[in-house]
């Protein structure tokens, strides 16, 4: 009985405690600010008030709530020598207004669970080492003013979902390895040069070069396609590969035939001519290399004009 009693006392007890705690719990957005935090290297411990003790992150450095359902809404962390990633937890961060994270040391992608933040007004992220794409639902920003990615090592083309943003009065791309045309579409058409400088191989209206390679065809496909450029699919360009392979082959097969011919003209004319055959051979010769030069010249141009068209050809199809 009195055993019974006891473990009765010790379940209400710790029931309570638990009880207690529950309350005192962080919550959901400070737990997402936690791992976040996890993927960081806060060589300054400028982080250290983060604690999973406390009930609520709003206090914490570089946090700012909403004032009424605590929800966070800022991260301001710019010039603090902070390491690692951007986590892709931030997905989960929704009522984020603002992402500032600028001349820190960060590195990897710009994580495709950025665009569920749909409330962000303004994303700095300058003067890092981010790499990859701009994700190209960033489109569904609609409340996006600032855009600042400067100064990383961000690659592939500029979605043209940006043009979609209708808010952005600031952009800032410059200094990365973007690559083919700006979509000239929407917002994209509002921004200068300023906004694009330092990106070589970028081309369009905006950035006063035009999209043409010395052979006079598009640099760049259609927007629609170079939206995909970021994260290209494994299909086409096995494709690419695979006509490439082809044309090639033809292309030594011709050869192979047009020196052979050649040869056996050099053989039948020896056969003709005994005499002076030194002199003759090295005309020959000449001769011969002069040809095949010709052949190589006349079908490496012709097959990469139709190679293009044929790719394109394939990708619709596909
Ligand atoms: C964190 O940063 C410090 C200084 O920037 C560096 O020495 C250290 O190697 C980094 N640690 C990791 C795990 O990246
Ligand atoms: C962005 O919007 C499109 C179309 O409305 C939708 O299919 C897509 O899931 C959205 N992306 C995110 C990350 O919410
Ligand atoms: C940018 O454009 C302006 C005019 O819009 C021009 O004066 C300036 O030289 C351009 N700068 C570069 C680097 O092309
Ligand atoms: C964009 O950033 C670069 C370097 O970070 C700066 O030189 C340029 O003036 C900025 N452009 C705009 C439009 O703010």
């Amino acid at each position: 009985m009195k055993m019974v009693m006891l473990l009765w006392i010790l379940s209400v007890i710790s029931s309570a405690t638990l009880l207690s705690t529950g309350s005192l719990a962080l919550s959901e957005d400070g737990l997402t600010l936690l791992e976040i935090m996890s993927t960081w290297n806060d060589s300054r411990n400028i982080l250290a008030n983060w604690q999973a003790t406390d009930e609520s992150p709003c206090k914490w450095t570089g946090i700012s709530c909403h004032p009424h359902d605590q929800r966070v809404s800022s991260i301001n962390l710019p010039y603090m020598e902070l390491g690692g990633i951007i986590s892709p937890s931030i997905g989960k961060l929704s009522r984020l207004q603002r992402l500032a994270l600028h001349q820190n040391s960060l590195h990897g992608s710009i994580p495709y669970e950025i665009t569920q933040c749909t409330e962000l007004r303004a994303i700095y992220l300058r003067a890092n080492y981010l790499q990859g794409g701009i994700p190209a639902d960033i489109g569904n920003l609609s409340h996006l003013t600032i855009l600042d990615l400067s100064s990383n090592s961000l690659k592939g083309a500029i979605p043209s979902a940006i043009g979609r943003l209708t808010r952005l009065r600031h952009l800032n791309l410059s200094t990365n390895f973007f690559s083919g045309e700006i979509p000239d579409f929407g917002s994209l058409s509002t921004f200068g040069n300023n906004s694009f400088i330092g990106n070589s191989d970028l081309c369009g209206r905006q950035v006063h070069k035009p999209c043409r390679t010395s052979l006079g065809f598009p640099a760049v496909l259609p927007h629609a396609a170079s939206d995909e450029a970021a994260v290209p699919p494994k299909r086409s360009s096995h494709y690419i590969k695979g006509l490439l392979i082809g044309v090639m082959s033809t292309m030594a097969i011709i050869l192979l035939c047009s020196l052979y011919s050649f040869g056996f003209a050099c053989y039948q004319r020896r056969k003709e001519l005994p005499r002076n055959t030194q002199k003759l051979k090295s005309k020959l010769i000449k001769k011969q290399v002069q040809s095949s030069l010709l052949f190589m010249v006349t079908f490496h141009i012709l097959p990469v004009r139709s190679l293009k068209s044929w790719s394109l050809l394939m990708k619709r199809m596909l």
